[in-house]
């Protein structure tokens, strides 16, 4: 199968993706449209053989059959024992999803219910801390228990009418001491989210915000909260159950916005605007259950990405949200992605055979056009780009700074297609009044290869609907991209080691173990440290 995928893309050297619009329908083919959303893959190589190729690989790796497992509660992380079932956090037209012929769906109701009662208790001051009302909100947890929280409440800006919302994440204290200076402790919720409630940042992170809250109020547990599958240490570090948000092992850290860990999402902006978001995830999961592969926006955007990495060799992917508040998309997105399928080891234990998922990188449009766009269009390396753009934004007053957002995403992705030839950047030369040698030279700096893949996704507006869809359309991608290799994508033992060596490295830098044994480049930079340092 990958042979003859290869074999296609190598038949395919001397051709221009810009040729293959001869085909006048060629635009609406190679997009889905689906529930106000619109990803269109035209502007890459890939054509009517490539298409049937990457179809029949989808098939033959069995990807609708460990779709639907993975719907029904099988356990498909098999290196865990687990099932994977954040899709039922967000199945609000909710039949039964049975785990170990337990049904889940009651426990997940009860939870979000739960839930709301709380926001709407704190959004109106019906909980309140020893100050007075709620103002501020901060959630303390790290990877997946901080990327969703912080991408979406950035993300949903517009629709915040509830207590405003920090993010505290790394163990530097730069960032707790940040995010507390200007904060009253008696009028701040503290949610520490931590699925296993032993993430030493973020246990440091609590540690510290308890001793802080302790300083201005009399019972500083009373406003703590935590979001956790670990109910057993929650209780151990003196939060009642009623302030206790769990949910099952079936959820994965990165796959957990949908649930317990979206309390700070709906304390900004309401549980109906929560609910709003999981039906938009709940919505693209229709799809991808029901739509044939073809017309299947998951399955086509990660055949997409599959074409380009692990056919065409391009060794990384940009994201380039044309979107200011989906700034944290791209961090969240290389959790998502990276942290899934960023393995060597197929599922039963052999080793790859390929590559395994891309590097993911990017940053919002048009920023990134200013920054490293210069590489895409002109650099040795392809890129495949990722671009998405909403037709409207939420600010009525600037449509004019919108059309021209729209403009240049749009802009780039025909750029990076079209490209400029030797012969127009001569012209462009000679028409600004360069000749011989000289226009020669500054010719050739400014032509432009094209012929770069890129992708499209646009959207009507960015809603809590729309922001669901497009967090589960992501999801979903990775989950195919992660079937077709054979990869487990739910497990994460690539992060282990160095947890583990961090550590056993603690006490070397409290002076209390020595550097023996230890590699002479670290133990060079520890002696660097321990000499540096004064406290
Ligand atoms: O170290 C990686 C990881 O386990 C992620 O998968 C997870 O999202 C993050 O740490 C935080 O874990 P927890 O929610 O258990 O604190």
């Amino acid at each position: 199968m990958w042979d003859r995928l290869k074999s296609l893309h190598d038949g395919q050297q001397n051709r221009d993706i810009l040729s293959l619009f001869d085909d006048q329908t060629r635009a609406e083919k190679y997009s889905v449209l689906s529930d106000g959303l619109l990803f269109d893959y035209s502007k890459t190589l890939i054509d009517a053989d490539g298409h049937a190729a990457l179809i029949d690989l989808a098939e033959a790796r069995g990807l609708v059959s460990r779709r639907d497992a993975m719907f029904c509660g099988d356990a498909i992380n098999e290196t865990e024992g687990r099932a994977v079932l954040h899709t039922a956090l967000r199945n609000q037209s909710g039949g039964a999803v049975k785990v170990r012929g337990v049904d889940v769906m009651p426990g997940i109701r009860e939870t979000l219910a739960r839930m709301r009662c709380f926001a709407e208790e704190v959004r109106s001051g019906a909980f309140a801390g020893a100050g007075g009302p709620i103002t501020d909100v901060v959630n303390i947890g790290i990877g997946g228990s901080h990327l969703g929280p912080e991408m979406t409440a950035r993300a949903l800006g517009p629709y915040h009418d509830g207590p405003r919302c920090h993010f505290v994440s790394n163990v530097d204290g730069a960032d707790i001491s940040g995010a507390l200076t200007d904060l009253d402790p008696g009028r701040t919720l503290v949610i520490i989210a931590s699925k296993t409630f032993t993430t030493i940042e973020t246990m440091t992170n609590a540690r510290t915000a308890l001793d802080w809250m302790a300083r201005g109020v009399d019972t500083p547990g009373d406003q703590f909260v935590a979001l956790s599958s670990a109910l057993d240490r929650t209780a151990e570090f003196g939060i009642p159950p009623e302030r206790v948000f769990g949910f099952g092992d079936w959820v994965g850290g990165r796959y957990s916005i949908w649930g317990p860990i979206g309390l700070s999402l709906m304390l900004a902006i309401g549980a109906e605007r929560f609910e709003d978001f999981l039906s938009g995830g709940e919505m693209m999961d229709r799809h991808f259950k029901t739509a044939p592969l073809a017309d299947n926006m998951p399955v086509q955007l990660a055949l997409v990405g599959l074409w380009h990495h692990q056919v065409c060799g391009y060794p990384t992917r940009a994201v380039l949200p044309y979107d200011q508040r989906l700034g944290r998309l791209p961090a969240y997105l290389q959790q998502l992605e990276m942290e899934s399928n960023g393995k060597s080891v197929a599922m039963d234990g052999a080793a790859l055979t390929g590559p395994s998922g891309p590097v993911v990188w990017g940053e919002p449009g048009t920023n990134g056009q200013h920054a490293f766009y210069q590489l895409i269009h002109q650099g040795t390396q392809i890129v495949p780009c990722e671009f998405m753009v909403a037709a409207e934004g939420h600010e009525p007053e600037l449509t004019h700074h919108h059309r021209l957002l729209v403009a240049n995403c749009l802009a780039q992705s025909e750029a990076l297609m079209r490209g400029r030839s030797l012969k127009d950047a001569r012209a462009l030369m000679a028409a600004a009044g360069f000749e011989g040698d000289d226009l020669e030279r500054q010719a050739r700096h400014r032509v432009f290869a094209g012929n770069r893949p890129s992708t499209t996704l646009v959207y009507d507006r960015l809603t809590p609907k729309r922001l669901g869809q497009i967090i589960a359309l992501y999801e979903h991608r990775v989950f195919v991209e992660g079937v077709i290799l054979g990869i487990n994508s739910f497990d994460q033992w690539g992060v282990e080691l160095g947890k583990e060596l961090a550590k056993a490295l603690q006490p070397v830098l409290e002076g209390q173990a020595s550097a023996k044994g230890k590699d002479g480049s670290t133990r060079q930079l520890l002696s660097f440290v321990q000499s540096n340092t004064d406290q």
